[in-house]
């Protein structure tokens, strides 16, 4: 972020009203790179208006698609078609966003004979592309790295052949990234998951025709029908992740209330609400059950109500992380509330997000006086009952100026946010938004 901007957040009497979280993120990626494929033009309705989501965008245009945006806010992609991205003449600026980087060169990998350099801001370049440049290479692809593992990164283009491949961790970022790439490769593509991730890419290829088929852990995903992906239209829910903020800061601060409308209750993206009961977090409302094998088409959408509670604290295990994984940070802070000791384990894969979020976390919590220490793979939380305040630095990381946000309304003295303006990844509109539920 080139600029940075200092926000104070006053202990709340309460928090009351309701709020309507903005877009999803993932499923906006994912909209604008499916509608880029496909054949037919794509409506959008509720496509993400954040900064990584318009990096997206911008992608896909200098790859060759239109877009359109109606008065309403429905946007029309009018795509290229499965094997029609042109090359640009200069490089592809990811801007924050690690899903672009990380599904694009799927689809990009079957261009034969053109090349593709993503780039992005100092973050992204600390986050590797070896995790998809692995399975993509496999595939017949050519991916050359800084370092054989950073960006700036160059996709050059072949004709693809199936691989089986078994994750090494549990990503829904590696995980569409071979999905896209198996639309246009020759055989039919099997993905091994060690744990289940987010779902969004298997339920839209689905939806759009491809054949996409689930047995337990494996996937199965064979080239698109001749006549490419068709879909009509894509409708954007609300983002579990961003909603997660005002959940949190409502059972945090007593005698809150707080409905939550419009978000998807996926369950792959509703592990936080589910740890968060387990504490005693009060919060009414259906999640979607595990589906098993069948692939809905699309997320189902819920209310939730929320209400300060008194909390107990938790262990977060392996399995539970890529449920909640851009959540954990909040439940760091809802450790701090809790009676006991929180842990969360087997989250190693926080130290490759916008910032290394053990880290970022755990320093950040610390100097508003919390109890908490980094382990290797996640974090341990002696729960006080309280937050004492202070300052706290986004070090540009959205989800963390977020954090400290809520954990400032929450606290004894306020807090003061570093580089809160980095809410604008996902969030342009948190401040307003959160703001207008505190009395
Ligand atoms: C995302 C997947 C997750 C998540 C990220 C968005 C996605 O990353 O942390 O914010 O949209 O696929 P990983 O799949 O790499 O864990």
């Amino acid at each position: 972020m080139s600029t940075t901007t200092t926000a104070r957040f006053d202990p709340a009497a309460r928090l009351q009203g309701e709020i309507r979280p903005p877009a999803d993120k993932s499923i906006s990626h994912r909209a604008a790179i499916l509608g880029a494929m496909a054949q037919t033009p794509v409506k959008v309705t509720n496509y993400l208006a954040a900064a990584d989501t318009h990096s997206t965008l911008d992608a896909i245009r200098a790859l060759g698609a239109a877009t359109a945006t109606r008065p309403d806010g429905t946007l029309t992609i009018t795509g290229v078609g499965l094997r029609g991205a042109r090359a640009p003449d200069r490089p592809i600026d990811v801007g924050n966003a690690g899903t672009l980087m990380r599904l694009l060169p799927g689809w990009l990998a079957a261009m034969e004979g053109r090349a593709f350099t993503l780039d992005g801001d100092d973050s992204i370049r600390r986050r590797p592309v070896d995790r998809i440049a692995a399975p993509l290479g496999r595939m017949g692809a050519r991916i050359e790295a800084r370092d054989g593992r950073l960006p700036p990164f160059t996709v050059t283009g072949a004709p693809l052949r199936a691989i089986a491949y078994e994750l090494p961790v549990a990503s829904a970022q590696i995980k569409s990234a071979i999905a896209l790439a198996a639309l246009n490769a020759h055989g039919r593509t099997t993905i091994l998951e060690p744990a289940p991730s987010r779902d969004h890419t298997e339920r839209m290829l689905a939806a759009a025709g491809a054949p996409v088929r689930r047995s337990g852990a494996e996937l199965r995903i064979g080239p698109a029908p001749p006549d490419g992906l068709q879909i009509d239209a894509i409708a954007v829910p609300g983002d579990p992740s961003s909603a997660a903020f005002a959940i949190a800061a409502a059972l945090l601060v007593p005698g809150s209330h707080v409905v939550v409308r419009g978000a998807s209750a996926n369950w792959t993206r509703t592990g936080f609400v589910r740890i968060a009961r387990r504490m005693g977090g009060v919060i009414e409302g259906e999640l979607e059950r595990d589906p098993g094998d069948a692939i809905p088409r699309a997320d189902p959408i819920g209310d939730l109500e929320v209400r300060g509670s008194e909390l107990r604290a938790t262990v977060v295990e392996p399995a539970e992380v890529p449920l909640a994984i851009d959540e954990l940070p909040l439940v760091a802070l809802l450790g701090c509330f809790a009676e006991g000791r929180t842990v969360v384990r087997g989250a190693q894969e926080l130290r490759l997000k916008e910032t290394d979020r053990i880290a970022t976390v755990v320093e950040g919590l610390r100097g508003l006086g919390a109890d908490i220490e980094a382990t290797e793979d996640g974090f341990a939380v002696e729960g006080t009952g309280e937050i004492r305040g202070g300052a706290i630095a986004s070090h540009g990381d959205h989800r963390l100026a977020m954090l400290g946000a809520v954990a400032g309304l929450a606290s004894r003295e306020g807090v003061e946010v570093h580089g809160m303006d980095a809410a604008a990844v996902s969030y342009p509109s948190f401040e307003a938004d959160v703001g207008a539920l505190v009395k």
